[in-house]
């Protein structure tokens, strides 16, 4: 496991996410206040990009069936996916999202 550069922090703004591809995994990042947070970004039912999903507060909602996946955490809200994503260490270095892959 190591950190790896995934995006400018300035690009991720409040309430917002962005999936990106690091180091080999798709993963969905989100400010939530003054923390990030990384998910997996693929949906655990039939493997939808989440990254073209859409955000109910602290919440992203998958496009295709809508299940809704808690972006700090990971885990399952609703049916019908039942596996929570995965969740990532962050850390923020010098204007630098990097994330733990
Ligand atoms: S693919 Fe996401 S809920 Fe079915």
């Amino acid at each position: 496991m190591e950190y790896v550069a995934a995006l400018k922090s300035a690009d991720l703004g409040d309430g917002s996410m962005l999936a990106a591809d690091v180091g080999g995994e798709h993963v969905l990042l989100t400010r939530l206040g003054a923390e990030v947070y990384a998910v997996g970004g693929y949906c655990t039912h039939e493997k939808t990009d989440l990254g073209r999903g859409f955000m109910v507060e602290d919440r992203v909602v998958c496009p295709l069936h809508l299940s809704q996946f808690d972006l700090k955490t990971g885990a399952v809200q609703n049916p019908p996916a039942t596996e929570p994503l995965r969740r990532f260490n962050v850390k923020i270095e010098g204007g630098t999202i990097f994330v733990e892959v």
